[in-house]
């Protein structure tokens, strides 16, 4: 399989999808919001996005399924999946707040082996494949070079459902308040993972996520050098929900901040 290329043509679908979104934010009309459940919102903008990116990797790799936010395909392959959320930071999108982007994640078995994350407002492609590096815009990317949490930035997302989790979640802020640089919310758990990657932020932490949120960033952290863990500093963090992300010498004190109040 001749990854580069496959990774040419998602980088090229994700700036597709990611113009249509641009396009449709001009004329964004409130009337056409939906609920999907508490505070999850959608739009006809999330799902015309999904079909442009499922039509167009369809066919790529013939064998491959999806695992894709608003369903448009649900067939799952064997080895390989498509995993993609066709437009992460929907309420960022629904608001006019510029952070909202197209992630594309590509599954080999248990590993995420290429990512593509088109944040459309400032026009920025992230993508790695497996031990190629990470880029933006086709320039290298590594993760911060920050020596400790007192000088990180974090970022952080809270999630629509907080699963009784609350409690600790604003334990474990109020002390990075204390102890870090402070926290950032974005509003796109992918374009978080790739702040981690390009040194934007130090650190990323966050509770209940979905594949589909983290997949298309994963490897661009690891390709940048990052370390990736679940809040047990295991390694299920595609499907597990939790997931910490950082540079190497942030990521042991930010994991201990979570599990201390986790
Ligand atoms: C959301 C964003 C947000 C995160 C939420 C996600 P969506 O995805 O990634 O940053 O905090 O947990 O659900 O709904 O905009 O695709
Ligand atoms: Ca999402
Ligand atoms: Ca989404």
């Amino acid at each position: 399989m001749d990854l580069s290329r496959i990774l040419e043509k998602a980088i090229s679908i994700s700036k597709e999808a990611g113009e249509y979104i641009r396009r449709e934010r001009q004329n964004f009309d409130l009337s056409l919001v939906e609920l999907k459940g508490t505070n999850d919102l959608v739009s006809y903008v999330d799902r015309k996005a999904e079909k442009i990116i499922v039509d167009q990797l369809h066919g790529l790799i013939p064998e491959a399924g999806f695992i894709t936010e608003e369903e448009t395909n649900t067939t799952r392959g064997e080895v390989y999946n498509w995993i993609i959320d066709p437009l992460d930071g929907t309420t960022n999108f629904i608001h006019g707040i510029p952070v909202f982007s197209v992630s594309i994640g590509l599954q080999e078995n248990q590993e995420i082996i290429l990512g593509v994350v088109y944040e459309v407002n400032k026009s920025e492609c992230f993508y790695a494949m497996r031990g190629g590096g990470a880029f933006c815009n086709e320039i290298p990317i590594r993760v911060s070079a920050a020596p400790d949490l007192s000088s990180s930035l974090i970022a952080t997302g809270f999630p629509y459902n907080g699963l009784g989790q609350t409690d600790a979640f604003l334990n474990v802020l109020k002390s990075l308040i204390d102890n870090s640089h402070g926290f950032r919310r974005l509003g796109s758990a992918a374009v978080d993972l790739c702040y981690v990657a390009c040194g934007r932020v130090d650190g990323y932490f966050q509770h209940n996520l979905n594949a589909y949120d983290v997949a298309g960033g994963i490897i661009i952290v690891k390709e940048a050098g990052g370390l990736i863990t679940d809040f047990k500093g295991g390694d299920n963090y595609i499907f597990g929900g939790e997931i910490v992300a950082s540079n190497p010498k942030v990521h042991p004190e930010l994991l201990n901040v979570v599990r201390e109040f986790w």
